[in-house]
């Protein structure tokens, strides 16, 4: 049924059961026993609700999922590092104290130097150089966070492997500012908060002002969430995502002339109408409308869930996509052709695009026994519109970055 991306890597080397049998590619590549290698693991996440107000002090709801980004990792004796990705050809090379060059096949090496870069800043030079074979099961690009998946996975991997005791709030820092500095996104705090706390069976409630945060059971009965690749590219995400990032400073500055605020999604509804004029341009104040009307749902979606009211929780899902779409416009016309078709059918009580947009991946919340048709069905209509095939999964929840012993 699903048909999202199945356990094995795209050249199908490896099964479902690939974690175990790690260390043992790792030692055909690599050479050596396998008895030294160490393998970690770091999640994808999907966000249920409270979208593009991590950056804004607003309270997001994601969940860890369990598809996992591995890590088989082993020192060297010199000052080498090496690193396979079983996903992709050829291997990269440097030295400790220096990055990674990227080429075509590695455009994900700049994550990797951002985090040996904060590591050894905030620990100093490793004492060695190490080796490192990665696998994963998290669709890359698709909106599901494979990047922080990979800044956690081997930002942890390092501070285990070589005793660092960095804790997993630094870590995360850490992993945030390697996404800013290295690959240019100037991004909130959620996805790799959820890659490092995530805990099965678990929503996380975290508020991005203090960082304080709640683990909410995910109670969804005979509801289930279905994960809708859109597999349409990302496309000018990062630089529609920095563009949003300027358009909510600039309203919060406007805001601020009027009203003592750090951030914007200490407004409620009503605060925002009585200032909202205050804002010049009509586009920030839709803009800053969407950050303070979705901080407000993420609250009330808690509420639901906790008291097991998934028709709510359904419904803000939609509303929370309609807000990104028509004041935030971060959907795009695949997002919102999933939307339309999911909304269609029957059994499915909401669905929102989850995570930056434009492009990616959208969410439903569909009654188990209509997952079936209702995979088949917006397949179908989701073609029909956009010529592309869509990729399903009915989403399970999974762990933080944690060590596979
Ligand atoms: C990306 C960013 C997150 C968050 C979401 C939108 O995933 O990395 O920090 O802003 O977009 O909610």
């Amino acid at each position: 049924m699903s048909n999202f991306k199945d356990d094995s890597s795209p050249n199908g080397s490896l099964s479902g059961a690939f974690a175990n049998d790690l260390p043992g590619e790792f030692a055909k590549r690599f050479g050596g026993s396998s008895d030294t290698v160490r393998v970690f693991a770091a999640p994808a996440r999907i966000n249920l609700i409270g979208e593009h107000i991590d950056y804004n002090g607003g309270k997001v709801f994601p969940v860890a999922l369990d598809r996992y980004l591995y890590a088989a990792i082993r020192k060297r004796n010199d000052d080498s590092i090496i690193v396979r990705n079983m996903d992709l050809p050829g291997e990269f090379r440097t030295t400790l104290g220096s990055p990674f060059v990227a080429n075509a096949n590695g455009d994900y090496v700049k994550y990797l130097n951002g985090i040996l870069f904060g590591v050894q800043k905030a620990k100093g030079v490793l004492g060695s150089g190490f080796e490192m074979l990665l696998f994963s099961t998290v669709p890359m690009g698709a909106g599901v966070s494979s990047s922080a998946a990979l800044e956690l996975c081997f930002s942890y991997a390092l501070s285990e492997l070589y005793g660092l005791g960095i804790d997993r709030l630094d870590l995360v820092k850490i992993s945030q500012k390697a996404e800013h500095d290295f690959a240019g996104v100037q991004c909130g705090i959620m996805d790799q908060f959820a890659v490092a706390f995530g805990k099965k069976d678990n929503a996380i409630l975290l508020d991005t002002a203090s960082l304080e945060y709640e683990l909410v059971p995910l109670l969804l009965g005979d509801y289930r969430i279905v994960l809708m690749n859109s597999n349409k590219p990302r496309a000018l995400a990062d630089s529609k995502y920095n563009e949003r990032l300027a358009e909510c400073r600039r309203g919060l500055a406007e805001l601020q002339n009027i009203v003592s605020i750090k951030n914007l999604c200490e407004l409620s509804n009503r605060q925002f109408e009585e200032y909202s004029a205050s804002i010049g341009d009509e586009t920030v104040r839709r803009r800053v409308r969407h950050c303070v009307s979705e901080n407000v749902r993420v609250l009330q979606s808690v509420d639901a869930l906790k008291a097991g009211d998934l028709r709510s929780f359904g419904k803000l899902m939609c509303e929370s996509h309609c807000s990104l779409r028509d004041d935030y416009e971060v959907s795009g016309s695949a997002l919102d052709a999933l939307y339309d078709e999911a909304m269609l059918q029957e059994g499915c009580l909401g669905a929102r695009m989850t995570g930056a947009g434009f492009g990616g991946c959208a969410i439903a919340l569909v009654h188990k026994d209509r997952v079936d048709a209702f995979i088949r069905e917006v397949a179908l209509g989701y073609m029909a519109k956009t010529s592309i095939e869509a990729r399903f999964y009915i989403a399970g929840t999974g762990e933080g970055a944690h060590e596979i012993s």
